[in-house]
C-alpha cells in the first residue's frame, strides 16, 4: 500500500440550466490536488491557499474524517491541498477537493469502491462549504465527463460528451459572500409552477438527449431555465449582457455556472470561442466588472498523478 499519493480532480460546472442539483460536467478550465502522506496519528491540513486548516471546516478533512471512520483506519493522515478551481465561483471548487482526496484514499487503502460510494464520500465533505449535500458537482469531478445524479438511494449516470464541446467561461472578479452557495440557495422559490416545471423538464431532458446524441447544438439549445436563473440572475453583476452577448457572439446557450457567478456558454470546436469570450467580458464591463474568461473542453475525472 502506498504511503503517499497525490490526485488531481478538475472543476466542474453544475446545473446546466434546468438540471439544479441533477446536471455536472466535469471540465478542464481548473484543477486541483490533493496529496495524502500517512502519519502517526491525527488529520492535518497543510496548504498555501486561503482556505479552513481545521478539518471539521475544511471538505477535504471532513472526507478523510468520515472515511477513516467508516474504513476503521487506525492511520493518521496529512492532507495537503493546492488549490487550482477558485473558490466560490461556481466552479465546483470545494468538490473538486473533496473529488481528490476520496480517489487517493480509495487507492491508498486499496478500498476498490464503487462510484456511487465515490461520490457519496466526496459528497459528504462538501457539506463543509455548501452547507446541505448536493452531488452534481462532485459526481462530476469524481467520474468526469457529463453525469445525471439520482437521490434515495444515491446513482450516477454518466455519460461520455461529444468531442467537440466546447465552453467558454467568464469568472467575474467579484468579492462573493461567505457560504456563497448557501446565499444563492437562499433565493430560490420554495415552489415552482407547473407550467415552468414542464418548461424545465422538457429542456432537461434535451440536455440528456443532446449528451447520448453527441450534438453540441442540441445540448446548448437546451440550456434555458425558467426557474434557477431568473431566481438567482440579480446576485450576477451584468448576467442579462453577458449572456445576450454571447448568443450574439454564436453560443448556443448560455447560464450560469453552478450557483454562480461564472457564467457559461456552450458551443462546439469549430466556433469562434474567442469571440464568444470576448463578448461575455464586454458584457461584464458594461457592469464595471472584470472578469477571466477560460475556453475548455470536457474533463476526465479525478486521477493519480503520483505515488
Ligand atoms: N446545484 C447547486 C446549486 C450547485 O446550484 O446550488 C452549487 O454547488
Amino acid at each position: 500500500m502506498a504511503s503517499k499519493i497525490t490526485v488531481r480532480a478538475p472543476s466542474s460546472t453544475a446545473n446546466l440550466g434546468p438540471g439544479f442539483d441533477v446536471f455536472g460536467l466535469a471540465v478542464d478550465a481548473f484543477f486541483d490536488e490533493v496529496t495524502l502522506t500517512k502519519k502517526k496519528s491525527g488529520i492535518s491540513i497543510v496548504t498555501e491557499d486561503d482556505i479552513p486548516t481545521n478539518p471539521d471546516n475544511n471538505t477535504a478533512g471532513l472526507v478523510i474524517k468520515n472515511m477513516i471512520k467508516k474504513f476503521k483506519i487506525k492511520d493518521g493522515i496529512e492532507i495537503k491541498i493546492k488549490k487550482g478551481v477558485p473558490a466560490g465561483f461556481g466552479m465546483g471548487s470545494s468538490a473538486a477537493s473533496a473529488a481528490a482526496t476520496v480517489i487517493a484514499f480509495d487507492k491508498m487503502y486499496e478500498l476498490k469502491l464503487d462510484e456511487n460510494m465515490l461520490v457519496e464520500f466526496a459528497g459528504s465533505g462538501e457539506k463543509a462549504s455548501a452547507g446541505s449535500i448536493h452531488y452534481d458537482n462532485v459526481a462530476a469531478s469524481v467520474l468526469g465527463g457529463f453525469v445525471i445524479v439520482r437521490t434515495n438511494p444515491l446513482n450516477v449516470i454518466k455519460i461520455e460528451p461529444p468531442m467537440n464541446l466546447r465552453m467558454c467561461i467568464a469568472v467575474p472578479k467579484l468579492k462573493v459572500p461567505e457560504k456563497k452557495t448557501k446565499v444563492s440557495r437562499g433565493v430560490l422559490p420554495k415552489k415552482v409552477r407547473l407550467i415552468d416545471s414542464i418548461t424545465n423538464l422538457s429542456n432537461a431532458a434535451a440536455i440528456v438527449a443532446g449528451f447520448m446524441k453527441k450534438d453540441p447544438k442540441l445540448i446548448g439549445d437546451s440550456i434555458k431555465d425558467v426557474i434557477i436563473e431568473p431566481a438567482r440572475q440579480h446576485m450576477i453583476p451584468g448576467f442579462a449582457k453577458v449572456k445576450e452577448n454571447a448568443l450574439k457572439a454564436g453560443a448556443f446557450g448560455v447560464t450560469i455556472s453552478g450557483a454562480g457567478p461564472s457564467v457559461i456558454a456552450f458551443s462546439k470546436s469549430s466556433a469562434d470561442l474567442k469571440k464568444i469570450s470576448l463578448a461575455m467580458s464586454k458584457g461584464f464591463a458594461s457592469a464595471n466588472t472584470k472578469c477571466q474568461t477560460v475556453i475548455c473542453k470536457p474533463s476526465k475525472g479525478a486521477l493519480v498523478i503520483k505515488k
